[in-house]
């Protein structure tokens, strides 16, 4: 049995990421701060799989707490989702998160180097493709054309994740380019409920449908799309924690690094995410166009093609799949919700 250690393994991603681990019978060791997730979120991990595991509530900024996780675990790799993740906010504290997430992930490779463990799969983004590549992005494009703190964070640890490579063969690490997720564990035990008003647009869609806020805002409907509305690919958490599993399993063949997007290699517009919510949820989401957001792009999805071929690895859910389980996930967590 392979003992994998998750940071962030109370998050979104990472707690669906656990469920996927357990299930296929790994050891899983969780380390997270709560800072943007809760302890509950175990119980609910416990709760869906019936397997125990370990938990450290640790921040990865203050190391000899974590070289204790390191000194009583036998580590065989690591999946590394923890980090501050919201765009806007990085662009307001820039010093918090380049220190957060980058000296975060310095602290990390060093208790690695110390304790001989030379495996890791990290949490990476769309956004390093940056603005000025074609579409769908593949993974030998150029990327570090970053448009945020943000965004820089994650290429700056590609970088870094790629000249420990370079220099130790022994290490083997894969860079995972998340495109847009969103959806919830079928059991609506764990999903994204973000606090404040959201940013992204799956949770405000919620909110909006939860009776929370009045009216989604559309930003933009004069992009050269199909509709005019901006264009992601929405991918749901359970295919990409289900990625990482596929990435887990193929880490251990030879060193070096290699980089995956998980995305569907689908775009879809915003104003059919959210006619495939009203679909799915029996609810109206009402909706105005406002102006474009500040940095967004018009259009972009994955070349989904690597992942495939490499890791036997294929996004399996649809957008309507996506919407249901975001909608089941928040009605549970909202008691008396429109559309109970
Ligand atoms: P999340 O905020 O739900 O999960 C991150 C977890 O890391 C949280 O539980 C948080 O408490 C923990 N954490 C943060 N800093 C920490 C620290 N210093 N020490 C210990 N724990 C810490 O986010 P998520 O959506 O699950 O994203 C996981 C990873 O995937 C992040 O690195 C994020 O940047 C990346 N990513 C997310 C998306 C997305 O849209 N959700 C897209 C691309 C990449
Ligand atoms: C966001 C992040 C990006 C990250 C990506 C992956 C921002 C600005 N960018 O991208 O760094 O890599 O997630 O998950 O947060 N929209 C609305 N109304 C809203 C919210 C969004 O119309 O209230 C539109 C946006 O203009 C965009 C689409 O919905 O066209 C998706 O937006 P969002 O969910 O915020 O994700 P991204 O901006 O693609």
């Amino acid at each position: 049995m392979k003992h994998i250690l998750v940071t962030g393994g109370a998050g979104f991603i990472g707690s669906h990421t656990c469920v996927e681990l357990l299930q296929n019978d790994y050891s899983v060791i969780i380390v997270d701060n709560f800072i943007n997730s809760s302890p509950e979120v175990l119980d609910s991990i416990h709760r869906i799989t019936k397997k125990d595991f370990a938990f450290y509530q640790c921040d990865l900024l203050d190391e000899d707490n974590l070289s204790r996780v390191f000194q009583e675990h036998s580590i065989d790799a690591i999946i590394h989702f923890a980090g501050l993740k919201a765009v806007g906010e990085s662009v307001r504290q820039p010093i918090r998160y380049y220190f957060n997430n980058v000296s975060g992930t310095l602290n990390l490779l060093r208790q690695m180097e110390q304790h001989g463990v030379n495996r890791l799969v990290f949490s990476s983004s769309a956004t390093v493709y940056g603005e000025n590549n074609p579409i769908p992005y593949r993974e030998d494009m150029p990327t570090g054309q970053t448009t945020n703190p943000y965004g820089t964070t994650k290429a700056m640890i590609e970088q870094i994740l790629q000249d420990q490579c370079k220099c130790n063969s022994q290490w083997g690490v894969m860079l995972l380019r998340y495109f847009n997720p969103i959806g919830a564990h079928p059991s609506g035990l764990i999903g994204e409920n973000p606090n404040g008003i959201p940013n992204n647009l799956m949770p405000y869609i919620t909110q909006v449908a939860t009776g929370k806020l009045p009216y989604l805002n559309v930003f933009g409907n004069d992009y050269s799309t199909s509709d005019g509305t901006g264009v992601r690919d929405y991918i749901h958490v359970c295919d990409l924690a289900r990625g990482h599993v596929k990435a887990v399993e193929s880490l251990f063949d030879e060193g070096g690094t290699k980089i995956y997007n998980l995305g569907t290699g689908r775009g879809s517009s915003v104003l059919e995410v959210v006619k495939t919510f009203e679909q799915q949820s029996g609810v109206p989401i009402p909706y105005q166009f406002a102006p474009r957001r500040a940095g967004d792009l018009a259009e972009y999805y994955a070349d989904a093609s690597k992942a495939e071929r490499e890791l036997n690895w294929q996004a399996e859910y649809s957008l309507a799949d996506m919407c249901r389980d975001s909608w089941n996930f928040i009605q549970k967590q909202t008691p008396n919700t429109t559309g109970e």
